[in-house]
């Protein structure tokens, strides 16, 4: 196949690839993203294998052996990962993420491996990209393995935290430096690049180690970002330009992706990752203690009354409606209540839930019209003339501590301001804190009314309630 082909086409699937990733920001657009992306894979593996079977000038033969191997890995794996993809159930797609970028990270050690056997780290630059390459995906691999485990909860989520573990880790890196330039590009220095391969796996199973189970969708997040990079060091050792090209989209989305997930907890990068927070929920903890007070307790046939006899109603859906499932239930009284007159609309908080786009994705599973589904910053300003919010399975999305309690963790975290609403009902089992571990004075307000239970089952009986109190009318 003609080089100068190979390159129009790869640079047609760089492109796909970035419209793809402009598709991916918008829910409405991210079907078409999907099928870019697709796409231009799609091109990549074909472009890839003609490279391989089309013989250019100086190539003797087509290697059928080679483009047998390459097939037969495709289709394999190819089936592997429809079928997984398939059956994955939503909650559980940080797992399957992660474990797909164990394996990037161990292709780019493979690789690297590969090409220093066969002598091609011969200069300086050559040598670095390897052994980085090697490095980033030996973190990766293992890093992405220990992040699949704690997702599983086969092993505890709880972080790890050793004495002097920074030190530990800036150790097992200078040790990685040192044996890189101990091998120096040759290809007879199997033992140090075989130690540094391993001494960066431990330090990527401790870095990740050290991180609570919380806190997984923001790793799983910049171990996305590493995966890229360390395929885009296997796009210059194998001198592809598309892999580089690829791993570097990947790469640079996965870390912007990580910067806004902090953002939007407020939180640094390095909070984080060596802070050793984001452990199960605690008990309360800092913050200004709110006065003990009593809550307002509601019932179902009243929220269902004040939801029937409100002109306008936001729904702040949070972890527990994902818990609970109830997105279903929760989309049939907004369509009860649209068809009744009034107006419904959801406010998604960027981090609520457990990984982006939870809710979105949640939303859009039960059919909820995309043009009722509102950013916060959006539907804060309109809080002060909506006549009901109701929460239903969040918390700290919800807190006005981080507005107004400089003590507070949250202090800072952007919020939906719920709270200005003419009345608040919060939906949730007991008055336990959500993830960030800190108290909610927004239960205390006197305007807000609490519907204790299980969200699927209030939810249901709602609907319930609502149905019955409409027939009444009719
Ligand atoms: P949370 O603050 O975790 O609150 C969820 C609430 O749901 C809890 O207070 C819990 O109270 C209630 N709940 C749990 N199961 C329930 C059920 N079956 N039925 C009814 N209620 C139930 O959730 P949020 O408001 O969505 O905030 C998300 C938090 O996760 C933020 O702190 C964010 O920083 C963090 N985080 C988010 C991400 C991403 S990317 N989304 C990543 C990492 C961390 P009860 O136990 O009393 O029911």
């Amino acid at each position: 196949m003609p080089a100068s082909l190979s390159t129009v086409t790869y640079v047609v699937a760089a492109m796909l690839f970035v419209a793809s990733l402009r598709g991916l920001s918008n829910q409405e657009s991210a079907r078409r993203g999907n099928l870019l992306g697709t796409i231009g894979m799609l091109i990549a593996v074909v472009v890839t294998l003609a490279l391989i079977a089309v013989p250019s000038a100086g190539v003797a033969s087509v290697s059928m052996t080679k483009l047998g191997v390459l097939g037969g890995a495709i289709a394999v794996g190819g089936l592997i990962g429809s079928v997984l993809a398939a059956r994955v159930a939503m909650t559980s797609m940080p797992e399957l993420v992660a474990i797909l970028h164990s394996f990037v990270g161990l292709a780019a050690v493979l690789v690297g491996i590969g090409t220093a056997m066969e002598g091609r780290a011969h200069d300086t630059a050559h040598a670095i990209e390897t052994y980085l390459g090697v490095v980033v995906g030996a973190i990766t691999f293992t890093g992405s393995i220990i992040a699949f485990l704690k997702l599983r909860a086969t092993i505890g989520s709880r972080p790890l935290v050793i004495p002097g573990r920074h030190v530990i880790n800036a150790t097992m890196l200078i040790a990685c430096i040192v044996l890189g330039v101990m091998a120096g590009g040759r290809k007879e220095a199997m033992p140090e690049l075989l130690g540094l391969t391993v001494i960066a796996g431990v330090l990527g199973a401790h870095l990740v180690l050290a991180i609570g189970g919380g806190d997984m969708p923001v790793v799983v997040s910049l171990l996305n970002s590493y995966s890229g990079w360390a395929a885009s060091a296997a796009g210059f050792m194998l001198g592809n330009d598309l892999l580089i090209i690829t791993g570097a989209l990947v790469g640079s989305s996965g870390a912007i992706l990580s910067y806004f997930m902090c953002r939007a907890m407020n939180r640094s990068i390095w909070n984080v990752v060596f802070a050793g927070f984001g452990d199960v929920p605690k008990a309360a903890k800092g913050g200004k203690q709110e006065e003990q007070k009593p809550v307002i307790q509601t019932n179902v046939d009243e929220t269902a009354e004040l939801l029937l006899n409100a002109k306008s109603v936001i729904v702040v859906p949070g972890y527990g409606m994902a818990v609970a499932q109830a997105q279903h239930a929760v989309k049939q009284i907004t369509t009860m209540l649209q068809d009744h007159g009034v107006q419904c609309r959801y406010a998604i908080h960027p981090v609520a839930g457990r990984l982006p786009g939870h809710m979105n994705v949640l939303l859009a599973e039960a059919d909820v019209p995309y043009d009722i589904v509102q950013e916060m910053d959006e539907i804060n300003a309109d809080m002060d003339k909506t006549d009901v919010v109701i929460v239903i399975g969040a918390n700290d999305i919800v807190n006005p501590s981080a507005l107004e309690d400089e003590s507070s963790p949250i202090w800072g975290m952007p919020v939906l301001e719920v709270w200005k609403a003419a009345k608040v009902v919060m939906l949730k089992r007991s008055m336990a804190a959500g993830y960030a571990g800190v108290e909610n004075p927004l239960c205390f307000r006197e305007n807000t009314l609490m519907l204790f239970g299980d969200a699927k089952q209030t939810v249901t009986k709602l609907l319930t309630s609502i149905a019955a109190k409409n027939a009444e009318a009719a």
